[in-house]
């Protein structure tokens, strides 16, 4: 079978979008260059002294990396250079990027939002990171841009999409039309489509949380995680954990062998501790469109009003009846102890 790159795939998917004039997918092959450069400079991270913290604090107060600083670059030089949008909100950034103005003026119609590298604690490790895109239109065109104009809901993205840079690198997208995933072929550097159509299981077996914060987490989490513990038979428990520590690594696994990923409120992050502009949103309608559901509680995410733009969630995203199943521990009268109570004996 004849390969199909990302390039011809974004093409013949035009067709989708009778209203647009390629710009869209203009947007994504830029989004898809940026990718392959800094895939590039993360598999030689071990060898260049790109590697280690340069000191500076993002604006989330966590030191950034080098590599952290490059993605970033690529990004918005790639998206700046490629015409089709207009203004930038990036993790890296306090505010967002008005490319209308400076030194090479776009009137694109899009907005995005970056996380350029995602789980950038990672890196020196040789653990998987990724990157995360967001893409909006505007809404009004031909004025000058306001700050808030990104804070759109996530139901009114346009696109999204991820990038994995793991023992092989994917690009995973969508644009409301399902979900598709590429894996980059490093002969001839190409993402080639590789996951055509890409579905997550409507049940799992695996959760993925941060236990270390166990004593930090609200009762329902608690009990929940006390629920994937316990031996049940019927629903093959206890569910395996898993916990990479990379938002798009944890949620690449979760999108392809069905399970759930959860970053809740914590006394710690009494927000959650995960972006919602450029983290929260984009997962949720990629998981969403592959057959998903993500929340923030009892909301979904994708409906969230965003106030501001390094705005904080609490998520619960992955397989639909798994989702569910939190959200029932959340209920205020949810017999919590007829679930767990009888069956929960510790020795020790
Ligand atoms: P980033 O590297 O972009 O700051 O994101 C890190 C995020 C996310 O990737 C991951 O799921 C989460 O932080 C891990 O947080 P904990 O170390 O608190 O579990
Ligand atoms: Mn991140
Ligand atoms: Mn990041």
């Amino acid at each position: 079978m004849a390969l199909k790159t990302l390039g011809q795939f974004i093409i013949e998917k035009q067709a989708d979008f009778p209203y647009a004039k390629g710009e869209l997918s203009r947007l994504l092959r830029d989004i898809g260059i940026a990718a392959k450069v800094i895939n590039r400079e993360v598999n030689k991270a071990g060898l260049a002294d790109i590697l280690g913290e340069i000191g500076d604090q993002n604006i989330q107060g966590e030191v950034q990396k080098k590599l952290d600083v490059y993605a970033d670059e690529q990004f918005i030089e790639a998206l700046r250079r490629g015409g089709e949008c207009c203004y930038i909100a990036s993790e890296e950034h306090e505010f967002g990027i008005d490319l209308t103005r400076g030194y090479h003026v776009n009137n694109g119609k899009y907005m995005v939002c970056i996380d350029p590298l995602d789980g950038s604690s990672n890196i020196d490790l040789n653990v998987s990171v990724g990157s995360i895109f967001s893409i909006y239109r505007r809404k009004i065109a031909d004025v000058e841009i306001t700050a808030d104009e990104i804070l759109q809901l996530g139901s009114d993205q346009v696109a999204a999409g991820y990038i994995i840079y793991g023992s092989s690198t994917m690009l995973v997208y969508t644009t409301g039309k399902g979900v598709n995933g590429f894996t980059l072929d490093p002969s001839i550097g190409e993402f080639c489509l590789s996951h055509p159509n890409m579905k997550i299981a409507e049940n799992g077996t695996t959760y993925s949380i941060n236990e270390g914060n166990y004593l930090k987490f609200p009762q329902y989490v608690k009990d929940y995680i006390k629920y994937c513990q316990m031996e049940d038979a019927e629903t093959s428990r206890p569910y395996t954990s898993r916990y990479i520590g990379s938002m798009v690594a944890d949620l690449h696994r979760t999108l392809i062998t069905g399970g759930i990923f959860l970053y809740p409120e914590t006394s710690s992050y009494p927000q959650g501790k995960l972006r919602l502009l450029y983290e929260c949103n984009p997962m949720a309608f990629i998981i969403e469109q592959a057959g998903g559901k993500a929340v923030s509680g009892q909301e979904r995410i994708l409906t969230i009003q965003p106030k501001y733009l390094h705005q904080r969630s609490s998520i619960i995203i992955g397989s639909r009846l798994m989702v569910e199943k939190v959200q029932e521990f959340m209920l205020p009268n949810y017999d919590t102890a007829d679930v767990l109570g009888k069956k929960l004996t510790f020795s020790g």
